[in-house]
């Protein structure tokens, strides 16, 4: 089953409380917190203490993207804080394998995002070490995006690597995913759908997660 994780990013910051337990009683599968520095994007966001609170209100998986330069300063912080699925970016990792092992060290789930312009052929001597990639669909930085469709592509290619490589690798896809692509998202190969302005930008978010149930069946 394909699985929906709504982008807090597109919440109302004023009422989180009420938008996490409304998203999670409407039966999504993890929430993705989008953390931003102003550095490696054009944007800043929220740290690890609201992620601490966000994870005291809620049983569904927390799922954690770093959109930050030299993540590793920051990984204990987010760890404590309750990440359970915890992506860094290619682009912004020196040493990349020894952020992956350590993630994966603390029993988190460890993920490896791609730029827009960042091949998939990037991740030849990673991808059997990553729980899953992130593919961005768009560039990161903003809610409320076009889905680029070359992603597509690099959907497929990560795919066939994974299944020619034998690996139980998950690929998630993240920005301008909505009702109308999704199902084309989810054919070319992902396991999870990150929504954002599409999720919290809709009035029932319950009816919303059962028609895109329907959708991806
Ligand atoms: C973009 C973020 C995304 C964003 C997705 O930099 O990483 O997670 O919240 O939002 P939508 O679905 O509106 O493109
Ligand atoms: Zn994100």
């Amino acid at each position: 089953m394909v699985k929906i994780a709504p982008s807090i990013l597109s919440a109302d910051f004023l009422r989180l409380g009420e938008e996490i337990k409304a998203a999670g009683a409407a039966g999504i599968d993890m929430f993705h917190i989008d953390i931003m520095d102003g550095h490696f994007v054009p944007n800043m966001t929220i740290g690890p203490s609201i992620v601490s609170v966000v994870k005291k209100i809620t049983d569904v998986p927390l799922d954690v993207h770093l959109m930050i330069e030299d993540p590793d300063k920051y990984l204990d912080d987010f760890i404590k804080a309750g990440a359970d699925y915890l992506t860094v970016h290619y682009e912004a990792c020196v040493h990349l394998h020894r952020t992956v092992q350590y993630i994966k060290e603390k029993k988190v789930k460890a993920g490896v995002s791609l730029n827009p312009s960042t091949p998939v052929r990037n991740l030849d001597s990673i991808i059997e070490d990553v729980d899953f990639v992130v593919i961005m669909s768009v560039n990161p930085g903003f809610g409320g995006q076009g889905f680029i469709p070359q992603s597509l592509d690099k959907i497929k290619t990560l795919k066939k690597i994974i299944g020619d490589r034998g690996l139980s690798t998950l690929i998630e896809v993240d920005g301008g995913v909505k009702p109308d692509n999704a199902k084309a998202v989810a054919a070319a190969g992902s396991d999870i759908l990150v929504m954002g302005s599409a999720f919290f930008g809709s009035k029932d978010y319950a009816s919303l997660t059962k028609r895109l149930r329907e959708i991806l069946r």
